[in-house]
């Protein structure tokens, strides 16, 4: 079983989204995968109406961590229960770089996300000077053991996706080899920090049906948080219909 997600990020008019969601409905056969996708918060009742008999999960792409109260053009990770979500999140380096969320912060939303009864996927990543300065394995570990040291995590209830900052939307993939070792490095942190090493990871950064199944296949990645192709229903659908072998 591999998690093929898609994040939409601030695409798509409610309008459009739902034209998405019905192409993405018809298009994703149910298999061995399990398939979520991350629509913009507008949309997000609307993927829980459509997408309501199929397998395909639905996800909140960001939340506030307090259950309510006077937080301006904020999201409660309860609200986005209500409206269908089962998956939240956490995170992306979109959230860390454009709104200055910090290690602490973040995990007050994983705490959040977990006890409204969803899944967190919580995002790691390096910048490209990090990865060129060798630092990488340091930046990893700091955003691992603040976020996430001494929570009960397992492997049911939290997701975890690499995703190295130099390769979103660039084009730039990392090469299977290098997200795997990375992913493996991931794996050793979550151990030194008392985690389940055995947690889903998931690679993210200019994946597309190109390179799916080459990623997929490496022992550490599994699962894609994909972007820019996710938008594509037949794309994201190629993607979600990977099975072991496919290489
Ligand atoms: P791209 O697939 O567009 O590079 O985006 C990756 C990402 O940020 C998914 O969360």
């Amino acid at each position: 079983m591999k998690i093929i997600a898609g994040n939409w990020k601030m695409n798509g008019t409610p309008g459009e989204n739902s034209a998405r969601l019905r192409e993405i409905k018809a298009a994703v056969k149910e298999g061995e995968n399990r398939v979520i996708v991350f629509p913009p918060f507008l949309s997000v009742p609307d993927a829980a109406a459509i997408l309501k008999d199929t397998a395909i999960g639905v996800g909140g792409q960001n939340c506030h961590p307090r259950p309510s109260g006077a937080y301006t053009g904020e999201v409660s990770a309860a609200m986005l229960k209500d409206a269908g979500c089962g998956y939240c999140l956490v995170g992306h380096s979109e959230r860390r770089q454009y709104f200055g969320e910090s290690d602490a912060f973040l995990r007050e939303k994983v705490i959040a996300v977990t006890e409204a009864g969803m899944i967190p996927v919580f995002c790691v990543g390096e910048s490209e000077a990090e990865r060129e300065d060798g630092s990488y394995g340091q930046v990893l570990r700091r955003q691992i053991e603040n976020a996430l040291g001494g929570l009960a995590l397992t492997k049911e209830t939290f997701f975890l996706a690499y995703e190295p900052v130099w390769a979103i939307g660039t084009g730039k993939t990392a090469t299977p080899e290098d997200a795997d070792e990375t992913m493996g490095m991931i794996r050793s942190i979550l151990k030194e920090t008392g985690l389940p090493e055995d947690l889903y990871l998931l690679y993210g950064g200019s994946a597309k049906p190109a390179n799916a199944a080459s990623l997929l296949s490496r022992k550490n990645i599994d699962g894609l948080l994909i972007g820019g192709a996710s938008l594509k229903p037949a794309d994201f659908a190629a993607m979600a219909a990977y099975t072991d072998g496919d290489e």
